[in-house]
């Protein structure tokens, strides 16, 4: 006899209700399925009206993240044996407007990554001919953990300032500003610092640090965040102390 589990599903079709619902289905309860197993169970075999974003299944392409049970989570990356004996509560991520079902709306996402210039910034670009620009490992261990981040926004719907200051930078811009700034290539850290500087950037942070909690890929946004104010205010105290600023 098979075994199932209640999944809870939030349910929001603008063409048709002008206010959410939840709606129940039993899914098998299979120990080798992960949440995004049983929305694919339901979407195939219950109730081809849901909408969710999936595509990888491997927890690389970021865009199965959705609130589990009120936490923040990549659901192909989540068995449903956590949550027994269930029910399990899916909707989509908070701090995002919802387009339909599971799937938010991502621009100002989109927005808030452009204006760190996530891309190596050079001054004067070197000729091919001169050859590539090479990094010892060493060089490569100073970023690598932030350039981990698969923009799934887990952090942003985790953290409470981005729920207060819907203008506030946030957690995943801030770190893969950090992946580029730490890059021994790039020469646009002070472009992005003009970004990170203003009102709604790095300052916008209390350091509450759920961003790493719930980032499935350990980059710690958090980290990220006040290795840049240590950075801003050391800069600040060189341009007192120096007689020439902090050039
Ligand atoms: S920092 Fe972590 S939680 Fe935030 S978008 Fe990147 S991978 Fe996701
Ligand atoms: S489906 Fe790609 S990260 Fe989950």
């Amino acid at each position: 006899m098979t075994d199932y589990i209640t999944l809870e599903i939030f349910r929001y079709r603008p063409e048709e209700e002008s206010n959410p619902s939840f709606q129940s289905y039993d899914v098998p309860l299979r120990k080798d399925w992960v949440i995004l197993d049983a929305l694919n169970h339901i979407k195939d075999n219950l109730d081809g009206t849901l909408s969710f974003r999936w595509s990888c299944r491997m927890g690389v392409c970021g865009s199965c993240g959705m609130m589990v049970n009120g936490t923040p989570t990549l659901t192909c990356a989540t068995f449903m044996e956590k949550f027994l004996p269930g029910p399990i509560r899916v909707e989509p991520l908070v701090n995002f407007p919802t387009v339909r079902d599971l799937v938010i709306e991502m621009d100002n996402f989109m927005e808030k990554l452009s204006r760190v210039k996530p891309w190596i910034v050079r001054e004067e670009e070197k000729p091919l001919a001169q050859g590539e620009h090479l990094q010892t490992p060493d060089q490569l261990m100073n970023y690598k953990q932030y350039s981990m981040c698969i923009n799934c926004m887990l952090c942003y719907a985790a953290c409470p300032i981005v729920g207060l200051e819907p203008g506030f930078l946030g957690p995943a811009a801030i770190a893969l500003a950090q992946r580029y700034n730490l890059d021994n290539r790039d020469q646009g850290k002070k472009e992005r610092m003009d970004v990170l500087s203003q009102d709604d950037g790095i300052y916008e942070c209390t350091f509450v640090g759920e961003c790493s909690v719930v980032c499935p890929k350990s980059v710690d946004p958090a980290g990220a965040i006040q290795r840049y104010k240590a950075s801003t205010a050391i800069e600040w105290w060189k341009s007192l102390l120096l007689p020439w600023g902090n050039k």
